[in-house]
């Protein structure tokens, strides 16, 4: 495992790090042993922070993470995030007193004094245009409440207007072979402001693995399933936005581009990585071999300039149409 620079926080994160909505809820059946065996899994090879919210499983996924976490003697550092819980979902609803009803029992959830990591769950975009909200996260860091804050965007315009607040230490965006846009306009800005950036979404909900066909079928309550048109939530975090026939055909173009001895997501992984402003990427698991195999991809070496070509030449022709201008 090799680790990076998370923003100006002086921590060091593992730059394969974990995604934990999955062992939560909306991605089908989950077994809570397997989630934990892969929670375990993980920190035995080395992952150093993980990725959850509030609401992912109503709680499920910061609770067995709080489980792990109290058998590990390593610092592991848990970005959690809050916003997601009001319904209806408005700007109005980031106020104080909401977040810190959140954060409370984040807190309760992972049963610690205080949060390493508050990101705001995809807010409406009118929220990066309410500086006293930042300002109610400045007060729950004075408090103590929280360590750090950062945010959790959908489109690339509101990572840039993100990190005009100060205290802003990570954004997390969907990046992936299927989505280059916040490294074409983002990822300069971020560095320049020491700002520390999370990859979410890197496999495409699943596609990028290669696993997937067209018979594939998804249970009823998996958002691959109930998500794939945005009915309940941004469609970009179901297979990125791309529409899945479409991607399936891609994936078959990059399958050849595989370098020997790697599975199709541990290449999908090391290409996010060959990005130097990405601090991590969070790939989800839901069971002890999906972690490992996604963190073996820290052990490929770099990809060669002609690879990174023919992906992004695969992206131009086939998706960038479908997702460029939405995202
Ligand atoms: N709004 C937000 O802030 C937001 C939104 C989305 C995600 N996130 C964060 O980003 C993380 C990652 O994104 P994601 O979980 O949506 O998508 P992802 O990482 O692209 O895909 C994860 C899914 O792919 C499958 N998988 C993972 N590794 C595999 C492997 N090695 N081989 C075969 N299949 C594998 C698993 O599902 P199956 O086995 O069922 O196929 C897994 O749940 C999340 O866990 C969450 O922490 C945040």
């Amino acid at each position: 495992m090799h680790y990076r620079e998370l923003g100006r926080t002086g921590w060091k994160v593992s730059e394969v790090s974990f995604g934990a909505w999955a062992i939560g809820g909306s991605w089908g059946t989950v077994d809570d042993s397997e989630s934990i065996a892969a929670l375990r899994k993980a920190i035995d090879l080395g992952v150093n922070f993980i990725d959850t919210a509030d609401v992912y499983g109503d709680g499920r996924s910061e609770q067995l993470i709080a489980q792990v976490l109290k058998e590990r003697r390593e610092k592991v550092i848990v970005a959690t995030k809050a916003g997601r819980r009001l319904d209806p979902h408005t700007a109005d609803g980031y106020n104080a007193q909401n977040l810190t009803r959140f954060i409370e029992r984040s807190l309760k959830n992972l049963d610690t004094d205080c949060l390493d990591l508050v990101q705001l769950h995809c807010p409406p975009t009118e929220v990066y245009y309410r500086p006293e909200v930042f300002g109610a996260l400045d007060d729950l860091v004075k408090a103590g409440k929280i360590a750090y804050y950062g945010v959790s965007v959908e489109k690339v315009e509101e990572a840039l207007k993100a990190i005009e607040y100060p205290n802003v230490q990570t954004v997390q965006i969907i990046f992936n072979m299927f989505r280059h846009r916040p490294a074409d306009l983002f990822f300069h800005e971020a560095k320049t402001r020491k700002v520390g950036i999370l990859a979410r979404v890197p496999l495409a909900s699943g596609l990028l693995t290669g696993k997937m066909t067209r018979q594939t079928t998804f249970e009823a309550d998996d958002h691959r399933s109930f998500n794939r048109h945005g009915e309940s939530f941004d469609m970009g975090e179901t297979f990125s936005g791309v529409d899945y026939e479409t991607g399936l055909a891609a994936v078959e173009e990059l399958r050849v581009l595989i370098p020997a001895d790697a599975t199709m997501a541990q290449f999908a992984l090391r290409w996010i990585l060959m990005f130097d402003a990405v601090s991590c990427v969070i790939p989800g698991a839901k069971r002890p071999s999906q972690a490992e195999d996604n963190i073996r991809a820290a052990d490929l070496p770099a990809l060669s300039p002609e690879i990174m070509a023919k992906v992004r030449d695969i992206d131009d022709r086939s998706i960038r149409t479908q997702v460029h201008h939405r995202w």
